[in-house]
């Protein structure tokens, strides 16, 4: 299998520095090999047998397959870690036979609410909540409302289209337990943001038809690396020093930037890894996506002239999966010059084109390259990228599994609210 590899452009910056940092910080990197005792309720995921091991994977492939035989539609209730992962494979992958994917519980609008109880008319539902803390707003809320949707349409047997997932012990699996839902395990080890590789993400996953045993074949594949790539040449130590480098150069925002739609919900997922891991004590570099080509043509100008303060990581997919030959026209569109050229190689060109002027016009940039968009290398993407969070957030010094601060509008909410 082909490497997934970071390059990174020298005009801006001295490629050394970073070889110097990682054999500086190199204790970093053992700690979080050696599963740092103060983050032990937190590192679940570090093991990926632990959660994902065969016995777990076959129990959700066989609940998967028997839900596909039921439904023709599975919403996704869930919001922030419980479901960014699944979301971004499930959208960058979407496979013909299976159920249609919907999403709720990540958002509070009445009118998204009352649009897809409408659009669920006519169709098999089976839902799955999912929280770990069962008393987020969004998603307890929602599941609720299509709880009670199910009951009225179903009676008795809306309890075989629900599947919960959990901590064990919680108000949710206790609610599972009184009434017969399929229950699945939300770790106590694992937080959201990290929950991409357990029954959290994998089960939706694995509903929408995608290959979850490759998933995280290639999330175990990208462990092995990590764990025996030595400081100076470990792909994640360098990542997480090199944005560690910049922001002490006050570099104050990372735009994660690719050619490829399908890695829309991806950069949401990566967006609150980072966010949320990070941004606390004052501290953080600020992670944001950039959709281009469309986004260039409304914050490209900000990025190219606008104040020096962000730096840019490229992903970038080499297989050329898809083609489309632009035909001759009769029509004078002046657009003859593209005749004959493949869309995907316009693409390529457009996305070179930006790289080199955002490098003039200075902006750090770096390259991920990604061989395939296939389940087993969203399963690297995903290990690689939590792994390097970990390790960045040790490195800014801050603690790279909590986010305490979600709490404070919370707090307004629930006493406004009368909780
Ligand atoms: O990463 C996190 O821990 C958070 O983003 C949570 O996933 C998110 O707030 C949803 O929490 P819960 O699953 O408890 O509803």
């Amino acid at each position: 299998m082909k490497k997934i590899e970071l390059s990174f452009a020298d005009q801006l910056f001295n490629l050394n520095e970073i070889v110097d940092f990682t054999q500086k910080h190199k204790s970093s990197l053992d700690e979080v090999l050696g599963k740092e005792e103060i983050y032990q309720d937190s590192l679940g995921w570090l093991d990926i047998d632990e959660w994902a091991g065969e016995a777990a994977l076959k129990r959700i492939q066989d609940k998967a397959k028997e839900v596909q035989n039921v439904a023709n539609v599975f919403v996704l209730i869930g919001v922030g870690g419980s479901n960014q992962a699944a979301r971004a494979v499930i959208s960058a992958l979407p496979q013909e036979k299976a159920p249609e994917i919907l999403y709720a519980g990540n958002n509070l609008s009445a009118d998204y609410m009352n649009k897809l109880l409408k659009s669920l008319d006519g169709k098999s539902v089976y839902i799955n909540a999912i929280a770990k803390n069962f008393e987020t707003l969004e998603p307890g809320l929602c599941f609720r409302v299509l709880r009670q949707y199910l009951e009225k349409r179903y009676g008795s047997e809306a309890a075989g289209r629900i599947a919960v997932t959990g901590t064990k012990g919680s108000s949710l699996y206790q609610l599972a337990l009184d009434n017969g839902y399929t229950f699945f395990t939300f770790p106590e080890n694992i937080g959201g943001r990290y929950s991409a590789l357990c029954d959290v993400g994998l089960f939706p996953m694995a509903v929408a038809g995608l290959d979850i045993s490759q998933l995280v074949q290639g999330a175990k594949e990208m462990r092995a690396r990590l764990l025996t790539e030595p400081a100076e040449e470990n792909i994640a130590f360098h990542y997480a020093a090199y944005r560690n480098l910049l922001q002490l150069k006050d570099y104050r925002l990372e735009m994660l930037s690719f050619f490829e739609p399908r890695f829309q919900y991806f950069s949401k997922w990566w967006t609150q890894l980072f966010a949320e891991s990070e941004g606390k004590d004052g501290k953080g570099v600020y992670p944001v996506a950039g959709n281009f080509s469309e986004d260039l043509h409304s914050i490209g100008q900000f990025v190219q002239e606008g104040r020096r303060m962000i730096f840019e990581t490229f992903l970038d997919v080499s297989e050329k999966d898809t083609s489309l030959l632009i035909e001759r026209d009769d029509k004078k569109d002046y657009f003859d010059y593209l005749e004959g050229k493949d869309l995907w190689t316009i693409n390529k060109i457009a996305f070179q084109a930006t790289f080199d002027a955002h490098l003039k016009g200075g902006i750090p940039c770096s390259k991920l390259t990604i061989p395939k968009l296939d389940e087993y290398y969203f399963g690297q993407l995903f290990y690689l990228f939590m792994f390097a969070c970990y390790l960045s957030g040790k490195l800014l010094e801050v603690n790279p599994f909590d986010q305490g601060g979600v709490e404070n509008y919370k707090k307004n909410m629930f006493q406004a609210l009368g909780k």
